[in-house]
Protein backbone atom coordinates (compact mmCIF):
# COMPACT_ATOMS: atom_id res chain seq x y z
CA UNK A 1 0.00 0.00 0.00
CA UNK A 2 1.42 3.76 -0.76
CA UNK A 3 0.79 7.18 -0.70
CA UNK A 4 1.08 8.90 -4.29
CA UNK A 5 0.85 12.96 -5.19
CA UNK A 6 0.04 13.34 -8.56
CA UNK A 7 1.42 17.12 -9.46
CA UNK A 8 1.75 19.55 -12.54
CA UNK A 9 4.74 20.58 -13.60
CA UNK A 10 4.03 23.38 -15.68
CA UNK A 11 1.70 26.22 -15.27
CA UNK A 12 -1.20 23.88 -14.51
CA UNK A 13 -3.47 22.34 -16.80
CA UNK A 14 -1.45 19.20 -17.94
CA UNK A 15 -4.28 16.67 -17.81
CA UNK A 16 -3.62 16.06 -14.34
CA UNK A 17 -7.13 14.97 -14.02
CA UNK A 18 -6.97 11.79 -15.88
CA UNK A 19 -4.12 10.47 -14.36
CA UNK A 20 -5.74 11.32 -10.90
CA UNK A 21 -8.98 9.31 -12.07
CA UNK A 22 -6.97 6.35 -13.44
CA UNK A 23 -4.99 6.32 -10.51
CA UNK A 24 -7.93 6.40 -7.97
CA UNK A 25 -9.64 3.31 -9.68
CA UNK A 26 -6.65 1.47 -6.80
CA UNK A 27 -6.89 4.03 -4.18
CA UNK A 28 -8.86 4.03 -1.21
CA UNK A 29 -8.49 7.51 -0.35
CA UNK A 30 -8.36 10.75 -3.03
CA UNK A 31 -7.39 13.90 -1.47
CA UNK A 32 -7.11 17.64 -2.95
CA UNK A 33 -4.38 19.61 -0.64
CA UNK A 34 -4.44 23.09 -1.89
CA UNK A 35 -6.27 25.65 -4.09
CA UNK A 36 -10.18 25.27 -4.52
CA UNK A 37 -12.42 25.88 -7.57
CA UNK A 38 -9.66 27.57 -9.82
CA UNK A 39 -9.67 24.35 -10.46
CA UNK A 40 -10.69 22.58 -13.70
CA UNK A 41 -10.15 18.61 -14.10
CA UNK A 42 -11.47 16.93 -16.86
CA UNK A 43 -12.04 13.46 -17.26
CA UNK A 44 -13.80 11.91 -20.02
CA UNK A 45 -15.38 8.38 -19.68
CA UNK A 46 -17.02 6.76 -22.95
CA UNK A 47 -19.15 9.80 -24.01
CA UNK A 48 -19.32 11.67 -21.00
CA UNK A 49 -17.28 14.58 -20.06
CA UNK A 50 -16.90 15.78 -16.10
CA UNK A 51 -15.22 19.08 -15.67
CA UNK A 52 -13.89 19.07 -11.77
CA UNK A 53 -13.71 22.21 -10.21
CA UNK A 54 -13.46 21.52 -6.42
CA UNK A 55 -14.33 17.98 -5.49
CA UNK A 56 -11.82 15.47 -6.17
CA UNK A 57 -11.62 13.34 -9.25
CA UNK A 58 -11.50 10.17 -7.64
CA UNK A 59 -15.80 10.68 -6.91
CA UNK A 60 -15.91 8.85 -10.04
CA UNK A 61 -14.77 5.68 -8.78
CA UNK A 62 -17.45 3.66 -6.58
CA UNK A 63 -16.38 2.49 -2.65
CA UNK A 64 -13.39 5.44 -2.86
CA UNK A 65 -13.54 8.29 0.18
CA UNK A 66 -12.66 11.68 -1.38
CA UNK A 67 -10.96 14.51 1.27
CA UNK A 68 -11.05 18.20 0.33
CA UNK A 69 -8.21 18.52 3.09
CA UNK A 70 -7.25 21.48 5.55
CA UNK A 71 -5.44 23.07 2.44
CA UNK A 72 -7.77 23.72 0.49
CA UNK A 73 -10.10 26.54 -0.32
CA UNK A 74 -13.49 25.87 -0.74
CA UNK A 75 -16.63 27.86 -1.72
CA UNK A 76 -19.76 26.65 -0.48
CA UNK A 77 -22.09 27.35 -3.34
CA UNK A 78 -19.01 25.75 -5.62
CA UNK A 79 -19.24 22.46 -3.44
CA UNK A 80 -22.91 22.38 -3.27
CA UNK A 81 -23.59 23.02 -7.13
CA UNK A 82 -20.83 20.23 -7.54
CA UNK A 83 -22.41 17.98 -5.80
CA UNK A 84 -26.16 18.27 -6.82
CA UNK A 85 -24.63 18.44 -10.50
CA UNK A 86 -23.18 15.13 -10.20
CA UNK A 87 -26.14 13.09 -8.37
CA UNK A 88 -27.95 14.50 -10.96
CA UNK A 89 -26.10 12.37 -13.30
CA UNK A 90 -26.24 9.46 -11.31
CA UNK A 91 -22.51 9.90 -8.84
CA UNK A 92 -22.86 8.74 -5.65
CA UNK A 93 -20.91 11.74 -3.70
CA UNK A 94 -21.38 9.84 -0.33
CA UNK A 95 -17.52 9.47 -0.08
CA UNK A 96 -17.31 13.34 -0.05
CA UNK A 97 -15.45 14.60 3.17
CA UNK A 98 -14.51 18.07 4.12
CA UNK A 99 -12.09 18.94 6.16
CA UNK A 100 -13.15 21.00 9.16
CA UNK A 101 -9.84 22.77 9.25
CA UNK A 102 -10.04 24.30 5.49
CA UNK A 103 -10.87 28.12 5.01
CA UNK A 104 -13.92 28.71 3.49
CA UNK A 105 -14.31 31.16 0.28
CA UNK A 106 -16.77 33.83 1.32
CA UNK A 107 -18.89 35.66 -0.95
CA UNK A 108 -16.95 39.38 -0.26
CA UNK A 109 -13.84 37.23 -1.63
CA UNK A 110 -14.79 37.16 -5.17
CA UNK A 111 -16.00 40.12 -5.08
CA UNK A 112 -12.51 41.47 -3.28
CA UNK A 113 -10.87 39.47 -5.99
CA UNK A 114 -12.52 41.13 -8.91
CA UNK A 115 -11.71 44.17 -7.38
CA UNK A 116 -8.36 43.71 -6.56
CA UNK A 117 -8.06 42.40 -10.37
CA UNK A 118 -9.49 45.65 -11.84
CA UNK A 119 -8.08 48.02 -9.94
CA UNK A 120 -4.21 46.49 -11.12
CA UNK A 121 -5.40 47.78 -14.53
CA UNK A 122 -2.61 46.93 -16.80
CA UNK A 123 -1.09 44.84 -14.12
CA UNK A 124 -3.75 42.74 -13.45
CA UNK A 125 -2.47 38.73 -12.91
CA UNK A 126 -5.19 37.33 -14.81
CA UNK A 127 -7.23 35.11 -11.98
CA UNK A 128 -9.87 32.95 -12.29
CA UNK A 129 -12.01 35.87 -9.84
CA UNK A 130 -13.35 32.63 -8.10
CA UNK A 131 -11.85 34.27 -4.47
CA UNK A 132 -8.69 32.42 -4.19
CA UNK A 133 -6.06 34.95 -3.38
CA UNK A 134 -8.70 36.47 -0.91
CA UNK A 135 -9.55 33.61 1.27
CA UNK A 136 -5.44 32.44 1.31
CA UNK A 137 -5.02 36.29 2.36
CA UNK A 138 -7.47 35.87 5.25
CA UNK A 139 -6.20 33.08 6.47
CA UNK A 140 -2.36 34.07 6.93
CA UNK A 141 -3.95 37.12 8.49
CA UNK A 142 -5.44 35.12 10.85
CA UNK A 143 -9.27 36.93 10.59
CA UNK A 144 -9.86 33.67 7.74
CA UNK A 145 -13.61 31.20 8.41
CA UNK A 146 -12.72 28.12 8.42
CA UNK A 147 -15.39 25.14 7.56
CA UNK A 148 -15.47 24.23 11.29
CA UNK A 149 -16.95 28.10 12.21
CA UNK A 150 -19.14 27.93 8.81
CA UNK A 151 -21.56 24.79 10.30
CA UNK A 152 -21.92 26.40 13.49
CA UNK A 153 -24.21 29.53 13.26
CA UNK A 154 -22.68 31.06 16.85
CA UNK A 155 -18.64 30.41 15.47
CA UNK A 156 -19.54 31.87 12.43
CA UNK A 157 -21.03 34.90 13.60
CA UNK A 158 -18.67 35.80 15.72
CA UNK A 159 -15.92 35.12 12.81
CA UNK A 160 -17.43 37.30 10.76
CA UNK A 161 -17.94 39.88 13.14
CA UNK A 162 -13.86 39.93 13.56
CA UNK A 163 -13.85 40.41 9.55
CA UNK A 164 -16.16 42.53 8.22
CA UNK A 165 -15.05 45.30 9.55
CA UNK A 166 -11.59 45.15 7.62
CA UNK A 167 -13.89 44.08 4.52
CA UNK A 168 -16.56 46.44 4.58
CA UNK A 169 -13.89 49.48 4.80
CA UNK A 170 -12.12 48.24 1.76
CA UNK A 171 -15.20 47.63 -0.61
CA UNK A 172 -16.75 50.71 0.14
CA UNK A 173 -13.81 53.27 0.12
CA UNK A 174 -11.28 51.65 -1.65
CA UNK A 175 -13.70 49.78 -4.35
CA UNK A 176 -16.71 51.67 -3.72
CA UNK A 177 -18.96 48.69 -3.99
CA UNK A 178 -21.42 47.54 -1.80
CA UNK A 179 -20.94 46.03 1.73
CA UNK A 180 -21.80 42.74 3.88
CA UNK A 181 -23.56 41.92 6.95
CA UNK A 182 -23.00 39.18 8.94
CA UNK A 183 -27.17 38.11 8.80
CA UNK A 184 -26.67 38.36 4.83
CA UNK A 185 -23.79 36.10 4.86
CA UNK A 186 -25.34 33.50 7.50
CA UNK A 187 -28.51 33.75 5.10
CA UNK A 188 -27.01 33.46 1.56
CA UNK A 189 -25.05 30.48 2.94
CA UNK A 190 -27.61 28.55 5.31
CA UNK A 191 -29.29 26.34 2.57
CA UNK A 192 -25.16 25.40 1.72
CA UNK A 193 -24.45 24.59 5.18
CA UNK A 194 -27.12 22.03 5.63
CA UNK A 195 -26.05 20.39 2.40
CA UNK A 196 -22.15 20.43 4.04
CA UNK A 197 -22.61 19.36 7.23
CA UNK A 198 -22.68 16.02 7.45
CA UNK A 199 -19.82 15.65 5.35
CA UNK A 200 -17.20 17.69 7.47
CA UNK A 201 -14.57 15.52 9.50
CA UNK A 202 -11.25 15.35 10.88
CA UNK A 203 -9.07 15.46 7.99
CA UNK A 204 -6.14 15.29 9.58
CA UNK A 205 -7.58 12.34 11.45
CA UNK A 206 -8.44 11.16 8.34
CA UNK A 207 -5.32 10.72 6.27
CA UNK A 208 -3.05 9.75 9.47
CA UNK A 209 -5.64 7.05 9.95
CA UNK A 210 -5.87 5.87 6.41
CA UNK A 211 -1.80 6.10 5.91
CA UNK A 212 -1.40 3.82 9.30
CA UNK A 213 -3.93 1.19 8.67
CA UNK A 214 -1.30 0.70 5.16
CA UNK A 215 -4.44 2.52 2.74
CA UNK A 216 -3.46 3.79 -0.92
CA UNK A 217 -3.78 7.22 -1.17
CA UNK A 218 -3.51 9.65 -3.69
CA UNK A 219 -2.73 12.95 -3.36
CA UNK A 220 -4.62 15.27 -6.18
CA UNK A 221 -2.43 18.37 -6.64
CA UNK A 222 -4.28 21.03 -9.12
CA UNK A 223 -2.99 24.17 -10.65
CA UNK A 224 1.16 23.88 -11.28
CA UNK A 225 4.51 24.03 -9.93
CA UNK A 226 5.41 27.54 -12.00
CA UNK A 227 2.23 29.02 -10.26
CA UNK A 228 3.71 28.42 -6.92
CA UNK A 229 2.94 30.92 -4.24
CA UNK A 230 6.59 30.59 -3.40
CA UNK A 231 8.39 28.81 -6.35
CA UNK A 232 6.47 30.38 -9.34
CA UNK A 233 6.93 33.17 -11.14
CA UNK A 234 5.73 35.61 -8.42
CA UNK A 235 3.54 37.49 -8.74
CA UNK A 236 1.71 35.98 -11.85
CA UNK A 237 1.04 32.76 -9.42
CA UNK A 238 -1.85 31.50 -7.37
CA UNK A 239 -2.13 31.53 -3.65
CA UNK A 240 -1.85 28.28 -2.19
CA UNK A 241 1.48 25.73 -2.95
CA UNK A 242 0.24 23.19 -5.93
CA UNK A 243 3.75 21.46 -5.52
CA UNK A 244 4.40 17.64 -3.57
CA UNK A 245 5.69 19.41 -0.36
CA UNK A 246 2.38 20.80 0.26
CA UNK A 247 0.81 17.18 0.10
CA UNK A 248 1.88 16.61 3.10
CA UNK A 249 1.53 20.48 4.66
CA UNK A 250 -1.96 20.53 3.56
CA UNK A 251 -2.93 17.44 4.82
CA UNK A 252 -0.89 17.22 8.33
CA UNK A 253 1.16 14.62 7.09
CA UNK A 254 4.96 14.37 7.68
CA UNK A 255 7.25 14.90 4.87
CA UNK A 256 8.34 10.93 4.58
CA UNK A 257 4.89 10.03 4.54
CA UNK A 258 5.04 10.06 0.41
CA UNK A 259 5.55 7.03 -1.50
CA UNK A 260 6.03 8.50 -5.00
CA UNK A 261 5.58 11.85 -7.21
CA UNK A 262 4.36 11.71 -9.98
CA UNK A 263 4.97 14.82 -12.07
CA UNK A 264 2.44 15.97 -15.00
CA UNK A 265 3.74 17.27 -18.01
CA UNK A 266 2.39 18.29 -21.05
CA UNK A 267 4.21 17.26 -24.31
CA UNK A 268 4.09 21.09 -25.14
CA UNK A 269 4.03 24.08 -22.79
CA UNK A 270 0.17 26.26 -21.80
CA UNK A 271 0.03 28.88 -19.65
CA UNK A 272 -3.27 31.11 -18.76
CA UNK A 273 -3.28 34.53 -17.28
CA UNK A 274 -0.17 36.93 -17.57
CA UNK A 275 3.56 36.25 -16.62
CA UNK A 276 6.81 35.46 -18.73
CA UNK A 277 6.48 32.19 -20.81
CA UNK A 278 9.59 31.78 -22.94
CA UNK A 279 8.75 29.29 -25.23
CA UNK A 280 5.79 31.01 -26.08
CA UNK A 281 4.80 30.36 -30.29
CA UNK A 282 2.57 33.15 -31.43
CA UNK A 283 2.58 31.57 -34.98
CA UNK A 284 0.61 29.01 -36.67
CA UNK A 285 2.44 26.16 -34.62
CA UNK A 286 1.05 27.78 -31.54
CA UNK A 287 -2.64 28.36 -33.10
CA UNK A 288 -2.29 24.83 -33.64
CA UNK A 289 -1.61 23.24 -30.22
CA UNK A 290 -4.66 25.85 -29.12
CA UNK A 291 -6.75 23.76 -31.35
CA UNK A 292 -5.70 20.57 -31.83
CA UNK A 293 -5.15 20.62 -27.59
CA UNK A 294 -8.70 22.65 -27.34
CA UNK A 295 -6.56 24.48 -24.84
CA UNK A 296 -9.50 26.68 -23.93
CA UNK A 297 -9.65 27.41 -19.66
CA UNK A 298 -11.95 24.76 -17.79
CA UNK A 299 -12.81 27.06 -15.41
CA UNK A 300 -13.27 30.13 -17.68
CA UNK A 301 -13.00 29.59 -21.03
CA UNK A 302 -10.05 31.73 -21.44
CA UNK A 303 -7.50 30.89 -24.68
CA UNK A 304 -4.78 29.19 -23.09
CA UNK A 305 -1.26 31.05 -24.21
CA UNK A 306 0.45 27.77 -26.05
CA UNK A 307 4.40 27.11 -26.63
CA UNK A 308 6.65 24.58 -26.97
CA UNK A 309 8.02 21.84 -24.46
CA UNK A 310 10.41 23.69 -21.90
CA UNK A 311 12.64 21.12 -20.38
CA UNK A 312 14.46 23.46 -18.20
CA UNK A 313 11.14 24.19 -16.25
CA UNK A 314 9.88 20.65 -16.32
CA UNK A 315 13.01 19.81 -14.98
CA UNK A 316 13.49 22.39 -12.55
CA UNK A 317 9.76 21.11 -11.59
CA UNK A 318 11.25 17.60 -11.27
CA UNK A 319 13.78 18.54 -8.77
CA UNK A 320 11.35 20.78 -6.68
CA UNK A 321 8.76 18.12 -6.55
CA UNK A 322 11.27 15.01 -5.97
CA UNK A 323 9.10 13.64 -8.94
CA UNK A 324 10.19 9.89 -9.27
CA UNK A 325 8.48 9.89 -12.98
CA UNK A 326 6.59 11.75 -15.35
CA UNK A 327 3.50 11.00 -17.26
CA UNK A 328 3.89 13.01 -20.48
CA UNK A 329 -0.05 14.18 -22.05
CA UNK A 330 -1.32 15.50 -25.11
CA UNK A 331 1.21 13.48 -26.84
CA UNK A 332 -1.16 13.11 -30.42
CA UNK A 333 -1.41 16.96 -30.36
CA UNK A 334 1.63 17.60 -31.66
CA UNK A 335 0.40 15.08 -34.87
CA UNK A 336 1.46 15.55 -38.11
CA UNK A 337 4.15 18.76 -36.63
CA UNK A 338 6.58 18.63 -39.06
CA UNK A 339 9.48 20.04 -36.89
CA UNK A 340 9.18 19.36 -32.92
CA UNK A 341 10.90 22.55 -30.69
CA UNK A 342 12.10 22.00 -27.19
CA UNK A 343 13.58 24.35 -25.32
CA UNK A 344 16.98 22.79 -23.90
CA UNK A 345 18.95 26.09 -22.00
CA UNK A 346 18.23 30.07 -22.04
CA UNK A 347 20.47 32.52 -22.58
CA UNK A 348 20.28 34.95 -19.87
CA UNK A 349 22.18 38.32 -20.30
CA UNK A 350 25.07 36.51 -22.45
CA UNK A 351 25.14 33.04 -20.39
CA UNK A 352 23.49 29.64 -20.57
CA UNK A 353 21.59 28.50 -17.91
CA UNK A 354 19.62 24.90 -17.80
CA UNK A 355 17.08 26.02 -14.82
CA UNK A 356 14.27 28.52 -14.29
CA UNK A 357 15.89 31.46 -12.48
CA UNK A 358 13.91 32.50 -9.34
CA UNK A 359 13.98 35.88 -10.14
CA UNK A 360 10.84 36.61 -12.58
CA UNK A 361 12.02 39.49 -14.17
CA UNK A 362 15.64 37.14 -15.07
CA UNK A 363 12.79 34.69 -16.00
CA UNK A 364 11.19 37.00 -18.65
CA UNK A 365 14.54 37.94 -20.01
CA UNK A 366 15.90 34.22 -20.88
CA UNK A 367 15.88 33.50 -24.39
CA UNK A 368 15.25 30.12 -24.94
CA UNK A 369 17.75 27.94 -27.04
CA UNK A 370 16.12 25.01 -28.76
CA UNK A 371 17.15 21.90 -30.16
CA UNK A 372 14.61 20.54 -33.13
CA UNK A 373 13.17 16.82 -33.63
CA UNK A 374 11.56 15.74 -36.78
CA UNK A 375 8.22 15.26 -36.01
CA UNK A 376 5.74 12.25 -36.84
CA UNK A 377 3.04 12.46 -39.55
CA UNK A 378 0.72 9.60 -38.71
CA UNK A 379 -2.13 9.93 -35.75
CA UNK A 380 -1.09 8.19 -32.16
CA UNK A 381 -4.49 7.77 -30.87
CA UNK A 382 -4.80 4.32 -31.11
CA UNK A 383 -1.34 3.72 -29.68
CA UNK A 384 -1.94 1.39 -26.52
CA UNK A 385 1.87 0.54 -25.67
CA UNK A 386 5.45 1.63 -26.66
CA UNK A 387 6.06 -0.52 -29.81
CA UNK A 388 2.60 1.30 -31.33
CA UNK A 389 4.24 4.62 -31.37
CA UNK A 390 6.45 5.53 -34.57
CA UNK A 391 10.02 5.66 -34.44
CA UNK A 392 10.16 10.12 -34.20
CA UNK A 393 7.48 9.89 -31.49
CA UNK A 394 9.77 7.12 -29.22
CA UNK A 395 13.24 9.60 -30.01
CA UNK A 396 11.08 12.52 -28.69
CA UNK A 397 9.47 11.12 -25.34
CA UNK A 398 13.58 9.84 -24.79
CA UNK A 399 14.85 13.25 -25.83
CA UNK A 400 12.52 14.85 -23.01
CA UNK A 401 12.91 11.96 -20.41
CA UNK A 402 16.66 12.62 -20.90
CA UNK A 403 16.41 16.48 -20.59
CA UNK A 404 14.70 16.52 -17.99
CA UNK A 405 16.49 13.64 -15.85
CA UNK A 406 13.33 11.95 -15.10
CA UNK A 407 11.93 8.23 -16.33
CA UNK A 408 8.36 8.86 -18.28
CA UNK A 409 6.26 6.03 -16.60
CA UNK A 410 3.19 6.92 -19.02
CA UNK A 411 1.98 8.74 -22.11
CA UNK A 412 -1.59 9.85 -22.82
CA UNK A 413 -2.58 10.11 -26.60
CA UNK A 414 -6.26 11.19 -26.01
CA UNK A 415 -8.74 12.43 -23.95
CA UNK A 416 -10.39 8.41 -23.13
CA UNK A 417 -9.33 6.39 -20.20
CA UNK A 418 -7.76 3.98 -22.58
CA UNK A 419 -5.58 6.35 -24.03
CA UNK A 420 -2.83 5.81 -22.24
CA UNK A 421 0.56 4.13 -23.10
CA UNK A 422 1.78 2.59 -19.84
CA UNK A 423 5.56 2.71 -19.79
CA UNK A 424 7.05 -0.60 -18.07
CA UNK A 425 9.80 -0.05 -15.70
CA UNK A 426 13.01 -1.16 -17.36
CA UNK A 427 15.27 -3.87 -14.87
CA UNK A 428 18.51 -2.31 -16.40
CA UNK A 429 20.13 0.29 -13.58
P1 LIG B 1 -6.11 32.37 -8.98
O1 LIG B 1 -5.65 31.00 -8.61
O2 LIG B 1 -7.53 32.41 -9.42
O3 LIG B 1 -5.80 33.39 -7.92
O4 LIG B 1 -5.27 32.84 -10.27
C1 LIG B 1 -3.88 33.10 -10.23
C2 LIG B 1 -3.19 32.61 -11.48
O5 LIG B 1 -3.20 31.19 -11.50
C3 LIG B 1 -3.85 33.07 -12.78
O6 LIG B 1 -2.84 33.27 -13.77
C4 LIG B 1 -4.71 31.87 -13.16
O7 LIG B 1 -4.97 31.81 -14.55
C5 LIG B 1 -3.80 30.74 -12.71
N1 LIG B 1 -4.53 29.50 -12.40
C6 LIG B 1 -5.30 29.27 -11.32
N2 LIG B 1 -5.79 28.02 -11.35
C7 LIG B 1 -5.31 27.45 -12.46
C8 LIG B 1 -5.43 26.14 -13.03
O8 LIG B 1 -6.08 25.24 -12.49
N3 LIG B 1 -4.75 25.95 -14.20
C9 LIG B 1 -4.00 26.90 -14.77
N4 LIG B 1 -3.84 28.13 -14.29
C10 LIG B 1 -4.50 28.40 -13.14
Amino acid sequence: MSTTAIVGTQWGDEGKGRFCDLLAEESDLVVRFQGGNNAGHTVVVGDEVFKFHLIPSGILRPGTTCLLADGTVIDPRVLCSEVEELEARGIDTAGLKVSGSAHVIMPYHTVMDRMEERAKGEYAIGTTTRGIGPAYADKAARIGIRVWDLIDRDRLARQLALALPRVNVLLEHLYETETFTVDDIIGQLEPCVKIIKPMVADGRALVMDAVANDAEVLFEGAQGTFIDLDHGTYPFVTSSHPIAGAATLGTGLGPLDLDAVLGIAKAYTTRVGAGPFPSEAFDEDGDRMREAGAEFGTTTGRPRRCGWFDSCMVRTAVRINSASSLALTKLDVLDGIETIRVVTAYELDGELIDYVPSDPEAFARCVPVYEDFPGWMEPLEEARELDDLPEEALNYIEAVSTLVEAPISAISVGPEREQTVWVEESDEE
